[in-house]
């Protein structure tokens, strides 16, 4: 038994679609998230700082003394995972993995994968697809504009519609769609319209919760409490549209944040 909390970050509100789902599957636990607001967009940003950027959260994290970390942000797991688990000695899960082995045991071989530029300019996803479904066709976009819109809470108006169709008029004849940013999530329902009934929209943040309870049943790192667990949120800048955003994620009437870093 461990009821330390599990650390959780992302550049912002994103990453609160990745602790819903683990909040669902884990509710015992506790949770601590980071929302690196301060540093938004990590998507536009090179790999060097998304590096120093993850460091600085990490280190947070673990002076809030957590059992193991989620890197909910796609653009953080695909520039700078390998580099957090060789420099820090906690368990720490990224959303890619997860995804990739949710995407061979579903048998999908035509995928399309919608990030932000600096995660589709790295090409994590499609060479962690290839390396597990080496038959998988690939078809990947950049999709800059949607992480800064989540944020604003632009998440269901005309402009959200105009941006995704966009985004997404020349993916075509695919399986699934891999939401490889967990700011996606969000506009789910203007994605399933675009590309219609028959694409399972993959979203990263339950892959990543089952791998999390696996990982900690496996090492016997459970919390012992049998009440629900507790979330602290903090935010490097407070000067943003947080609140509301993860309120209607969260289904919540309030949503209480801290100020870090
Ligand atoms: N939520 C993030 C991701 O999964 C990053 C969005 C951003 O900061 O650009 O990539």
């Amino acid at each position: 038994m461990d009821n330390r909390a599990i650390g959780i970050f992302d550049s912002g509100v994103g990453g609160v679609t990745v602790l819903k789902e683990l909040q669902k599957l884990l509710p015992n636990e506790n949770f601590a998230y980071i929302g690196d607001t301060a540093s938004f967009p990590y998507g536009s940003k090179s790999k060097k700082t998304i590096i120093e950027l993850c460091k600085k959260r990490i280190e947070n994290l673990i002076d809030m003394e957590v059992k193991m970390i989620v890197i909910a942000c796609g653009t953080a797991t695909s520039q700078a995972l390998e580099e957090m688990q060789a420099m820090f000695n906690i368990p720490i899960i990224g959303i890619i993995k997860p995804t990739v082995r949710y995407l061979r045991d579903m048998n999908f071989k035509k995928i399309g994968v919608i990030a932000t530029t600096g995660t589709i300019r790295s090409n994590g996803w499609e060479e962690k697809i290839k390396e597990s479904i080496p038959e998988a066709k690939v078809q990947n976009k950049a999709c800059p504009l949607l992480a800064p819109m989540a944020e604003e809470g632009w998440i269901d108006n005309e402009i959200a519609k105009l941006a995704i169709h966009e985004y997404l008029k020349d993916i075509k004849n695919i399986d699934a769609l891999v939401l490889g940013c967990t700011h996606y999530p969000l506009f789910k329902k203007i994605i399933k319209g675009e590309v219609g009934e028959n694409v399972d929209i993959i979203n990263t943040g339950e892959m990543v919760a089952r791998e999390v309870r696996e990982y900690i049943r496996k090492n016997k790192m459970e919390n012992g409490n049998s009440e629900n667990g507790d979330t602290q949120i903090y935010l490097t800048d407070l000067e943003c549209n947080f609140i509301n955003v993860a309120k209607k994620l969260l289904q919540a009437e309030d949503v209480k944040i801290q100020k870090i870093g």
